[in-house]
C-alpha cells in the first residue's frame, strides 16, 4: 500500500494540473500545525516565481479544485500560499481499513529490489561486551528489521574484532602464564594434543594487562609481534589457541545478544576479511593509489573542499602489518563478491566517523564497489550517567552489558511485584518490559546525541516510554479478548462516530510514513514517535468511550475493528524496534 502522503500528493498534483499549473508542485506532507489541519501542501509558494503570480492566488485555484472531492473535509488556501488539508471521516476510515487488509499493514514497500548489508554489534574477542556496545546492537537491529519491513533484503553482519595485534598480545601473555600448554610447543598437533579450557574471566582481563605490559617491555612486545605473524601464517598451536579464544568470546557474546533480542545473519570477523587483504593490496597498487608515507603504505583520501583535515588512510603499517582499516576495506571486497549490496551501513559510536569517511573514500577510489553503492556510517552518541559523563560503575569501571541487562530486569521485576494481572513467568515478563524500556529509552532520542540512562524514567507507566507502549497493547489485548476477537483479524473499520476517534484513526493511518523516514534517516526515533502517537491517541479514545458496553452494535463493532488495527500497527512498530510485547502486565 502506498503511504498516505503519496496518495494525497497524487490527488493534489492532479488538482495543480487541472488548475493549469505544474503538477510537480503538489507534494503533500503531514501538517506542522495539527491544530489547523492534518496535511499541507506548500507547492503554491514555489509556483509563485514560475507563474509570476501571488502564491495565495495559485493556492486558491488549487483548493477550489480540491474542495468538492470526497477525500477532504477541508481544502483551504491560507496566506501566504499554503494549502491546508484535512481528510473526510469517510476517507480516513477507508484508509484505516485498507491498512488493516494490507499484507504489509500499511508499510510502504521499496520500489525496486534492494540489498543492504548492515554492519553492527562490533564485539571483540577477549573483551566483554559492555554498555558501549549497546547502541550499535539495538539501533542496528531496529534498522535491519525496518529495512526488511519495507521489502528490502538485509544481511546483518556482526564484524567481529578478532585479528591482529590485540590477539598477538593476548596469546603472548598466555604463553608467559601457561608455558606448559601444548599449543606453545613447536610440534603441537591439534589432532593429537589436548587443549586446556580457557577461562572467560581470565580471557577478558588478559588483553588490557598485556597491552599495558607491551608499552614497558620491548621484549614482550617483540614476542607478541612474532605471535601475530604466526597467527597470520596459521601456525597450528597459535591458531588453535586463537580459535579457542574466539569460541569462548563468541558463545558468551551470543548469549548476551540473545538476551537483548539481537540477531545476526553472519558472524564474520576481521579474520575472514584478512584473506582478501592480498587482493586489496593488488587493486590499490594496480590503480596506483598506494604510496609510502613514513614507512607505512597509505592512500590519499582528502578531497577539495574538505572542512576537516582528512589524513591518508593507512592500509599497511611500517612493519607491513594490517590494521582495522585494512580489514574494513577487505570486508568491502568480500561483501561485494557475496552480496552485491546496494548499500552497506555501519553503526558505531561517532568517534569512528573519520575512520569510515577514509574507508569509504578509499573504497570508491579503488572501485571496490560501484560508484552508486551507498556506503554510510551512523555514528551515535553515548549513553551517559545523570552527570552527563559516560556511564560508569560505582568503582569507576565500564559496566558490562550483561550487568546492565540484569539491572534493568531487576528494576522491572521490582515494578511488577504487586501486579495481580500477570499470568505466566514474572521474570520473563519483567525482562520483556525491561528491554522495552531500555530500547525505547535509547531509540526515541536522535542517535547522534548523548542521552542519560535513567531507568526509573524509562520504566514509568506513563509518558513516552516503552513500558507505556507495552501497557497500551495489554489494554487492547484485554478488550479484544473480552469481545472474542482474534488479534490478527482484519476487520472492517466502518466509520468515525465520535470526535475522539479521529486522532486515533489518523495516527494509525500515518504509521506507514514513519518506516520510510526511519529508514532514510537511519533513525528509529521516527518509529518511536509514531508508536507513541498511536498509543496516546488510543488512551484518550479508551478513556472517553466505553467500547465493550457500547449499545449501538455497529458502532461497537467498528470500534473493535479500530482497536484491532491499532494493536496490529503498534505491535509491528514495536517489533521493528526489536521490542517484544507481553500478553498482560
Ligand atoms: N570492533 C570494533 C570496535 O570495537 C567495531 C567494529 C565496527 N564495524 C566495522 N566494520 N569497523 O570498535
Amino acid at each position: 500500500m502506498e503511504k498516505i502522503t503519496s496518495k494525497l500528493s497524487a490527488i493534489v498534483s492532479a488538482a495543480f494540473a487541472e488548475a493549469g499549473y505544474d503538477p510537480s508542485l503538489g507534494a503533500v506532507s503531514v501538517s506542522d500545525r495539527a491544530d489547523l489541519c492534518q496535511f499541507q501542501c506548500n507547492g503554491a509558494l514555489s509556483g509563485a516565481k514560475l507563474y509570476h503570480k501571488a502564491p495565495i492566488m495559485i493556492a486558491r485555484d488549487v483548493a477550489e479544485k480540491l474542495s468538492p472531492r470526497a477525500e477532504f473535509s477541508l481544502a483551504e488556501a491560507v496566506p501566504p500560499g499554503f494549502i491546508n488539508l484535512s481528510l473526510s471521516d469517510g476517507y480516513l476510515a477507508a484508509l484505516v481499513s485498507e491498512i488493516s487488509r494490507d499484507e504489509n499493514l500499511g508499510v510502504p514497500q521499496c520500489e525496486k529490489p534492494e540489498t543492504i548489508v548492515i554492519d553492527y554489534g562490533g564485539p571483540n574477542v577477549a573483551k566483554e561486551l559492555h554498555i558501549g556496545h549497546l547502541r550499535s546492537a539495538i539501533i542496528g537491529e531496529a534498522l535491519k528489521r525496518t529495512a526488511r519491513a519495507t521489502g528490502r533484503t538485509v544481511y546483518g553482519d556482526v564484524h567481529f574484532g578478532d585479528w591482529g595485534t590485540p590477539y598477538g598480545l593476548t596469546i603472548a601473555e598466555y604463553k608467559v602464564r601457561h608455558p606448559d600448554w601444548a599449543c606453545f610447543r613447536e610440534d603441537f598437533d591439534p589432532e593429537r594434543d589436548s587443549f586446556p579450557d580457557i577461562d572467560e574471566k581470565e580471557l577478558n582481563a588478559i588483553y588490557p594487562f598485556a597491552s599495558a605490559k607491551s608499552k614497558e617491555d620491548p621484549e614482550f612486545k617483540a614476542a607478541a609481534r612474532q605471535v601475530v605473524v604466526d597467527l597470520q601464517n596459521r601456525k597450528p598451536g597459535i591458531y588453535a589457541i586463537w580459535k579457542k579464544m574466539k569460541d569462548v568470546s563468541v558463545s558468551s557474546v551470543k548469549q548476551i545478544y540473545k538476551r537483548l533480542g539481537v540477531d545476526f545473519d553472519y558472524w564474520y570477523g576481521e579474520c575472514d576479511a584478512d584473506v582478501f587483504t592480498p587482493e586489496l593490496i593488488e587493486i590499490l597498487k594496480e590503480k596506483g593509489l598506494l604510496h609510502e608515507s613514513e614507512g607505512a603504505q597509505v592512500v590519499d583520501v582528502a578531497e577539495e573542499g574538505d572542512k576537516i583535515s582528512v589524513p591518508p588512510i593507512i592500509v599497511k603499517k611500517s612493519d607491513n602489518s594490517s590494521i582495522y582499516a585494512t580489514w574494513d576495506l577487505a570486508t568491502i571486497i568480500q561483501r561485494e563478491r557475496d552480496f552485491k549490496p546496494d548499500r552497506i551501513w555501519y553503526l558505531t559510536d561517532k568517534r569512528q566517523s573519520l575512520h569510515f569517511l577514509q574507508v569509504f573514500r578509499c573504497a570508491k577510489k579503488a572501485g571496490l564497489v560501484p560508484e552508486t553503492t551507498e556506503l554510510r556510517h551512523l555514528g551515535f552518541g553515548a549513553m551517559t550517567g545523570s552527570d552527563g559523563k559516560p556511564f560508569k560503575t560505582r568503582d569507576g569501571g565500564v559496566l558490562p552489558l550483561k550487568a546492565l541487562v540484569e539491572t534493568v530486569d531487576g528494576a522491572a521485576l521490582e515494578k511488577l511485584k504487586d501486579s495481580e494481572y500477570i499470568s505466566g513467568d514474572k521474570t520473563e515478563i519483567a525482562h520483556a518490559i525491561g528491554m522495552a524500556a531500555l530500547k525505547f529509552g535509547d531509540m526515541q532520542n536522535q542517535p547522534i546525541k548523548d542521552y542519560i540512562f535513567d531507568i526509573d524514567k524509562f520504566l514509568a507507566f506513563d509518558g513516552k516510554t516503552g513500558t507505556y507502549l507495552l501497557y497500551t497493547v495489554t489494554r487492547i489485548n484485554s478488550i479484544l479478548k473480552k469481545a472474542g476477537i482474534g488479534y490478527d483479524e482484519p476487520l472492517e473499520y466502518k466509520k468515525i462516530t465520535v470526535d475522539g476517534e479521529r486522532s486515533l484513526a489518523l495516527a494509525v493511518a500515518l504509521c506507514g510514513e514513519s518506516y520510510e523516514r526511519a529508514f532514510e534517516d537511519m533513525n528509529p526515533a521516527a518509529l518511536c514517535e509514531s508508536a507513541y502517537n498511536i498509543a496516546s491517541a488510543f488512551s484518550r479514545f479508551y478513556h472517553d468511550n466505553r467500547i465493550l458496553t457500547e449499545e449501538n452494535p455497529e458502532t461497537r463493532q467498528s470500534w473493535l475493528a479500530l482497536c484491532a488495527v491499532t494493536r496490529r500497527t503498534l505491535v509491528k512498530l514495536l517489533d521493528c524496534l526489536g521490542i517484544e510485547t507481553v500478553e498482560n502486565m
